[in-house]
C-alpha cells in the first residue's frame, strides 16, 4: 500500500470513527480532509456531489435530497420546504411520517408582529419538526422585498422594507439552525412578481440593488449565518441569478463572507455549467441533463475542473460538518413538541394581528354580545396559507367560525344555515386536497349576494355581524388589481347593507381582512366599526382571532407594508408585472399563468412603499408600521448615544392606558444635511415586553452604522457611511412620530471588505 493511499485510509477510518461515534470530525480534520476526499473522487462522484439525485431519487416527502459518498463518510442532506413549517403530505396513505406538520402563520404575518424573539422561536418549532423527520435543511425562510403589493408570493415574504426584512429573516434563520438544521434564505434576488418567473428580467440600476433588495439578504446573512442560500429564477440584468458569477462568488461569497452553500431553485437557469462556474454548489432538484452537460463541459473545456473542485469542496465542508447546535436537541416526544408547536402558533397567529379600526371602541367585544352573524366565504372556510411550494399539510385547521365557538358564541342559525348550503362541501380541516400545495382550492367560490331582506332577519337573531374578507395567493401566480386588490361589487354591497342594518340598531359590524396584502378599503372602511387583519395566519388562525376581538390577546400587529388608497398611487403598478413578449414560454414548476412579459424595469428605484409615499407626499390608506392597541403608549427621555460600531436610540414606554399591551416602537432615520427630510428610512425596531397599565419599560433601540451607511458606485468600495446630521425619529408608524433627536455624525468610506 502506497503512504498516500495509507494516509488517505487512515483519514477514512478516523472520520469513520468519529461520524459513527456522533462526534462532529472535529474541524482540524476538515481542511485536511477535504482535500483528501476531492484528490480519491472520480470525476462522476464530483459532478453527482454538485447535482441533486432528482425528483425520483428523492426519499418520498423530501422536496430535494443530494448525494453521498459512503466511502469517505460524505452523508446524504435532506432538503425539505419550507416557510411555513414542513412540507411533507401524510396524507399518502403510503408515507408512515413519525409527525404531522403544524402550519404557522405565513411569512407576512409572523413579521407584523415586529418580535424577534417570536420569530425566532417559529423557526426553533418548525426545526425540531423537521429534526424529527431526518430533514437537515428547511427551504426557507423567503426574503424577498415585497416591492409591489400584487407579488404573487409576498404572502411568503415579510415586507417592503430592507432593515425589517433582513432582522425578521435573520431571526428565522437563527431559531431553525438553534436545533441543528439549516435554514436556506431564499430567493436570491429580485424574485418579487411571478408571472413567467423562470424566464423574467429584473432590470435595476446598481444602488437600488444595494440598497433595497440585496440589503435585507446581506444583514439576514451576515446575523444569521444561514447554512445555505437559493437562488431565484428570474434573471437579473440579463443574467439568470444562478448562472450570475458576480452575485454569487464576487458580492455573496467574497464581500459579504458567506460560507454556506448556494442551491438553485427547482429546475431554474438554462446553463448547469454555468451555474457552477458562477459558484452554486447544488444544481436542484438535480437532472441526469444536468450531469452529462456538466460532462460535456469540462470535456469542452467550457467548465474547468477548479472551478467543479471549488463547488464540491463547498458542498463537501457543508456536508460532513453539521451545526454544533445539532446536538443541543435531543427529539422531544412529538405529543408533546406538537402540542407546545400548535399553541406557538395561535401566539403567533395572534401577534401578527394588526388592528386598523376600532371605531368607538368597538373592540374588544362587549359582553352582552353572544350571537354573532357570521357573513363571507371566509368566516367558515377561512385561508391559513397560500398555494404553492410552502402549503404546510396541517392535521386541522381553526376556522374563524369555530374559534367563535370555542369562545362560547352562538351564531345566527338562519345564515349559517344559508351559508352551509351554499358553500361546497369539502372537510374544511383538511388543507391537504389541494395537489400537493398547487392544486386548485376547491373552497374558493364567489361571496354569495345576500339580500337586505335576509340580512334584517339575520339581525334578528344577532348581536354583532363579522364579515370576512379573503384573498387567495399562491406561488407562479401574481395577484391581480381587479380580483385582489379592489373588493367586489357583492363584498361592498354586503358590507354596506350590513352597517346600514346593523349600525340602524347599534350592533357593531367588525371585517376580518383574511389576506395576503393589502386591498382596498377606502370605498367601504367606514362601514365597519372594526376592522382586523388576520393575514393567513396558519392552523390555529381562528382562535388567534377571537383572542383579540375578545381581548384575552391585545392587538400588538403593525403593518409591514403600505397599504395604498388606490393600486395606481404605486410607482411599480405602471410597469408590473412587466413589459416584452416571450417567444418561448419556459415551463416551469408548480404551474401558473405563463403571461407573456420578459422584463421588468424597477424604473421607480428606492421610491418602494413607504419610501414612495413619504416622498411624493401621497396620501394613504394606512401607513407603513400602523397598528391600533386596546391601549395607549406615551415616549418619554429620548436620548442618542454614540457607540463605537453603532447609535442608541434610547426612550422611556409607558403603558398609559387600562389594559396591558406590548408597543412596537419603530426608529427612522435621515441625514438631514443632505436636504430632503421627508426621506427617512427605517433603522431599527424594538417590541417592548406586555407592559401593564402605568408601567414603564426602558426601550434602546440599537442602530449599526452599517444601517445608516449608502451605496456609493463612484465610491471604489460601494458602501459608505455620509458625513452629516443625523435626524432619529422615535415612531408608531412611518408617519406617527412621537419624538425625535440628532446627531453629528462624521462618516467614513466604509471599505467593508465583507460588502
Ligand atoms: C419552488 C420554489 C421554492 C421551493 C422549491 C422546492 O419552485 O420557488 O421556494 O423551495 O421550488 O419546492
Amino acid at each position: 500500500m502506497t503512504i498516500k493511499t495509507l494516509k488517505s485510509t487512515s483519514i477514512v477510518i478516523l472520520l469513520w470513527v468519529a461520524c459513527h461515534i456522533n462526534a462532529k470530525p472535529s474541524s482540524a480534520l476538515i481542511p485536511y480532509h477535504l482535500k483528501e476526499i476531492l484528490s480519491n473522487l472520480s470525476v462522476q462522484e464530483k459532478i453527482e456531489l454538485v447535482t441533486g439525485v432528482g425528483y425520483e431519487q428523492s426519499p418520498q416527502g423530501m422536496t430535494g435530497y443530494t448525494t453521498s459518498i459512503e466511502r469517505f463518510g460524505v452523508p446524504h442532506m435532506a432538503l425539505l420546504d419550507g416557510p411555513q413549517g414542513i412540507r411533507i403530505d401524510w396524507s399518502k396513505k403510503d408515507l408512515n411520517y413519525s409527525i404531522r406538520p403544524t402550519a404557522f402563520p405565513t411569512a407576512t404575518a409572523l413579521a407584523s408582529s415586529w418580535d424577534k424573539k417570536l420569530v425566532f422561536k417559529v423557526g426553533e418549532a418548525i426545526g425540531k419538526e423537521a429534526r424529527h423527520i431526518n430533514a437537515d435543511i428547511i427551504l426557507g425562510p423567503g426574503i424577498n422585498l415585497q416591492r409591489n403589493l400584487l407579488g404573487g408570493r409576498n404572502f411568503e415574504y415579510y415586507s417592503e422594507d430592507p432593515i425589517l426584512t433582513g432582522r425578521i429573516g435573520a431571526s428565522m434563520v437563527m431559531g431553525i439552525q438553534s436545533v441543528g438544521v439549516g435554514a436556506t434564505l431564499k430567493h436570491f434576488v429580485a424574485n418579487n412578481s411571478e408571472t413567467n418567473r423562470a424566464a423574467l428580467d429584473i432590470v435595476v440600476d446598481e444602488k437600488t440593488l444595494r440598497e433595497l433588495y440585496l440589503r435585507g439578504f446581506k444583514i439576514a446573512v451576515q446575523d444569521g449565518q444561514p447554512r445555505a442560500i437559493m437562488t431565484a429564477y428570474n434573471l437579473l440584468n440579463g443574467v439568470h441569478t444562478s448562472q450570475d458569477r458576480r452575485l454569487i462568488t464576487q458580492i455573496l461569497k467574497k464581500e459579504w463572507g458567506f460560507e454556506g452553500i448556494v442551491m438553485t431553485d427547482w429546475m431554474s437557469g438554462t446553463d448547469a455549467a454555468q451555474q457552477i462556474s458562477a459558484g452554486v454548489n447544488l444544481i436542484m432538484p438535480g437532472s441526469s441533463d444536468d450531469r452529462s452537460s456538466i460532462k460535456k463541459s469540462l470535456q469542452s473545456g467550457r467548465l474547468r475542473m477548479e472551478q467543479l473542485d471549488q463547488s464540491v469542496e463547498e458542498v463537501l465542508r457543508s456536508a460532513i460538518n453539521p451545526l454544533p447546535t445539532l446536538h443541543s436537541y435531543k427529539l422531544l416526544n412529538k405529543e408533546k413538541l406538537l402540542k407546545n408547536n400548535r399553541s406557538l402558533a395561535r401566539v403567533a397567529a395572534a401577534n401578527g394581528m394588526v388592528l386598523l379600526r376600532n371605531k368607538g371602541k368597538t373592540l374588544p367585544l362587549k359582553s352582552n354580545i353572544r350571537e354573532i352573524a357570521f357573513f363571507g366565504n371566509g368566516s367558515y372556510h377561512s385561508l391559513i396559507s397560500g398555494l404553492g411550494s410552502g402549503r404546510v399539510c396541517s392535521t386541522y385547521r381553526v376556522n374563524i367560525i369555530e374559534g367563535a365557538s370555542n369562545f362560547g358564541y352562538g351564531q345566527s342559525k338562519l345564515l349559517e344555515e344559508i351559508m352551509r348550503n351554499y358553500l361546497p362541501k369539502s372537510n374544511p380541516h383538511s388543507v391537504c386536497d389541494y395537489g400537493g400545495g398547487f392544486g386548485r382550492d376547491p373552497e374558493l367560490i364567489d361571496e354569495r349576494d345576500i339580500s337586505e331582506k335576509e340580512i334584517g332577519l339575520i339581525e334578528r337573531q344577532s348581536d354583532a355581524a363579522i364579515i370576512t374578507i379573503r384573498r387567495l395567493p399562491g406561488e407562479g401566480k401574481d395577484l391581480s388589481e381587479e380580483d385582489h386588490f379592489e373588493v367586489s361589487q357583492t363584498e361592498l354591497s354586503l358590507v354596506r347593507s350590513v352597517s346600514d342594518i346593523y349600525r340602524n340598531k347599534k350592533k357593531p359590524v367588525i371585517v376580518i381582512l383574511n389576506v395576503p396584502a393589502p386591498i382596498e378599503t377606502e370605498s367601504w372602511a367606514d362601514h365597519a366599526d372594526a376592522i382586523l387583519v388576520s393575514w393567513l395566519g396558519g392552523q390555529e388562525m381562528g382562535n388567534a382571532v377571537f383572542d383579540i376581538l375578545t381581548g384575552k390577546q391585545n392587538p400588538s400587529g403593525h403593518l409591514t407594508a403600505s397599504w395604498p388608497k388606490k393600486y395606481s398611487d404605486l410607482q411599480s403598478a405602471s410597469g408590473f408585472p412587466g413589459i416584452g413578449t416571450s417567444e418561448k414560454l419556459i415551463p416551469i414548476f408548480g404551474g401558473g399563468d405563463m403571461a407573456k412579459p420578459t422584463k421588468i424595469e424597477y424604473l421607480e428605484q428606492d421610491s418602494v412603499g413607504y419610501r414612495d409615499i413619504l416622498q411624493s407626499q401621497k396620501s394613504v390608506a394606512y401607513p407603513f408600521g400602523f397598528g391600533m392597541h386596546y391601549t395607549e403608549f406615551e415616549l418619554s427621555n429620548m436620548y442618542i448615544k454614540q457607540r463605537p460600531h453603532n447609535v442608541e436610540v434610547l426612550m422611556t414606554i409607558t403603558n398609559i392606558g387600562e389594559v396591558s399591551g406590548a408597543d412596537v416602537i419603530q426608529v427612522y432615520s435621515v441625514n438631514s444635511d443632505k436636504g430632503d427630510v421627508t426621506f427617512r428610512e427605517l433603522k431599527g425596531f424594538r417590541k417592548t415586553d406586555i407592559l401593564s397599565p402605568n408601567q414603564s419599560a426602558d426601550v434602546t433601540v440599537t442602530i449599526p452604522y452599517r444601517e445608516l451607511e449608502i451605496f456609493n458606485n463612484d465610491n471604489d468600495c460601494g458602501w459608505m457611511l455620509e458625513k452629516g446630521t443625523y435626524l432619529f425619529f422615535a415612531a408608531h408608524s412611518s408617519q406617527h412620530i412621537m419624538s425625535s433627536g440628532m446627531i453629528k455624525l462624521k462618516g467614513y468610506p466604509s471599505c467593508e471588505k465583507n460588502g
